[in-house]
């Protein structure tokens, strides 16, 4: 397994280039189950989850090609009614799961592993079922799969989310998309991945509004017609990058980013110290003076991400004060403590909330990433402080950061893959 050597205590300096959103692309990718012909997106992330969703979209019909000096994405038609979405795939990557909506809307049926949990949390996907049900779908769960069926179509319907999910959201709009008549999704998820999607499929001819209310509305359509159509930056890679250049006070250039999507993210680390100066599609930022202690919650968007929790947990432990901060969205999102304690953090969990108490610096050390932002919340530490942190288990993070060690290197950090 590879690993990665950060020598630290060097101050980031230079440019960053965002790559596109690893959780748009994903939707976006699958909801192509929905179009007879061919499609083309561009700023797709070249990062191990749209890897592996290209092998399953390959069990599914679809031949995908990366374009080789770009991040364009092209897909082929190649075979229809394939709709087995096998456990060995699932088992890596749970939002794979999202194809059992468009697969029920263009065929009709879906054989579809149950994904099972994950680091941070059981991950149900009740609320997937629920609306699959209200649109007219068949479903029963045999041998870990969901087996899903629908006689002449789904049927448009209303869909009240008792509780707001990213997944769920994006699996009723894809399936409603080509439903017979209207559907209204009330308690949606807004996020700006999800409006992405919207966008998309709108592009290509379907008939979907919606409203700061939570509330979707979709007409359903027969056919979509594909358009080039270019996915939206990753804003939690932007903030990520954000965090690098305050943990090592440095001063970055990030680039590409939506700076529309980083609202929270930019009022956090404002709060904690950060000078941020904002051009159109990019932002300078450094620290204005010492790094402050925040008390912050994980919300559903427009509230702080809980995607960049641990990143901000770990800016947090060399502030010169206590943080205190709460993950609501998932069950079991502090995995990266005991890695941070580890290297010299002073953090104790109580239920869902952490208590940051800041130290000096952190101490280099061999450590291990158990999640995507886990990981990368390691590699920051390693950046902050002198000596040699080797980081295990880089698969996590080669998920959802696309070279990593290479946007790092042109900032001026000292930092080499070990391939294992
Ligand atoms: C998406 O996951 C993202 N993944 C996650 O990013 C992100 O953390 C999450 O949204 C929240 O923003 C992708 O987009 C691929 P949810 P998703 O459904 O859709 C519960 C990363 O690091 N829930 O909004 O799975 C669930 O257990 C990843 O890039 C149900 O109870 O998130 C959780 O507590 C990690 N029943 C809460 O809702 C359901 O049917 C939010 O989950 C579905 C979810």
């Amino acid at each position: 397994m590879d690993k990665l050597l950060v020598r630290g205590g060097k101050k980031l300096s230079g440019e960053v280039i965002i790559s596109g959103s690893k959780n748009a692309s994903l939707p976006i990718i699958i909801s192509s189950i929905l179009f007879n012909n061919d499609l083309e997106l561009g700023n797709v992330p070249k990062v191990k989850d749209v890897y592996t969703l290209i092998n399953l979209l390959k069990l599914l019909g679809k031949n995908s090609v990366f374009e080789q000096d770009n991040s364009n994405l092209k897909i082929f038609n190649i075979k229809n009614n394939k709709y087995l979405a096998p456990y060995s795939i699932m088992k890596t990557m749970r939002a794979g799961v999202l194809v059992l909506g468009p697969l029920l809307a263009k065929y009709g049926k879906a054989k579809v592993s149950l994904p099972g949990g994950c680091a941070i949390g059981a991950r149900p996907i009740n609320l997937h079922l629920y609306a699959l049900k209200k649109l007219g779908a068949i479903l029963s769960i045999k041998d870990g799969y969901v087996e899903a069926k629908v006689k002449n179509g789904l049927i448009g319907n209303k869909i009240r989310f008792k509780k707001i999910s990213v997944g769920a959201t994006e699996c009723a709009i894809m399936s409603a998309t080509l439903a017979k008549g209207k559907t209204i999704i009330t308690n949606a998820a807004i996020e700006p991945e999800i409006i992405d999607l919207i966008e998309f499929l709108n592009s290509c001819g379907a008939k979907i509004s919606w409203g700061k209310n939570r509330k979707i509305i979709i007409r359903g359509v027969r056919t979509l017609k594909p358009v080039k159509y270019n996915v939206i930056p990753d804003r939690i890679e932007a903030g990520t990058y954000a965090v690098a250049a305050l943990i090592t006070d440095g001063k970055l250039l990030i680039k590409k980013v939506n700076i529309a999507h980083l609202d929270s993210t930019f009022n956090v680390l404002k709060d904690m110290g950060a000078k941020i100066k904002i051009f159109t599609d990019s932002f300078l930022i450094s620290r204005n003076k010492k790094l402050r202690p925040t008390k912050i919650k994980t919300k559903v968007y427009p509230g702080f991400a809980t995607d960049m929790q641990a990143q901000i947990m770990t800016l947090a432990c060399l502030t010169d004060g206590t943080s205190v901060i709460k993950e609501d969205i998932f069950e079991n999102r502090f995995l990266h403590i005991s890695e941070l304690l580890r290297m010299g953090a002073n953090i104790e969990i109580k239920k869902q909330k952490a208590i940051v108490k800041g130290v000096k610096n952190f101490n280099s050390a061999e450590v291990m990433a158990t999640d995507l932002r886990a990981s990368v919340s390691l590699v920051l530490a390693g950046l902050s402080t002198k000596g040699i942190t080797t980081i295990n288990r880089l698969y996590h993070l080669d998920r959802g950061y696309e070279k990593i060690e290479k946007k790092l290197k042109l900032c001026g950090a000292d930092i080499q893959r070990i391939n294992g």
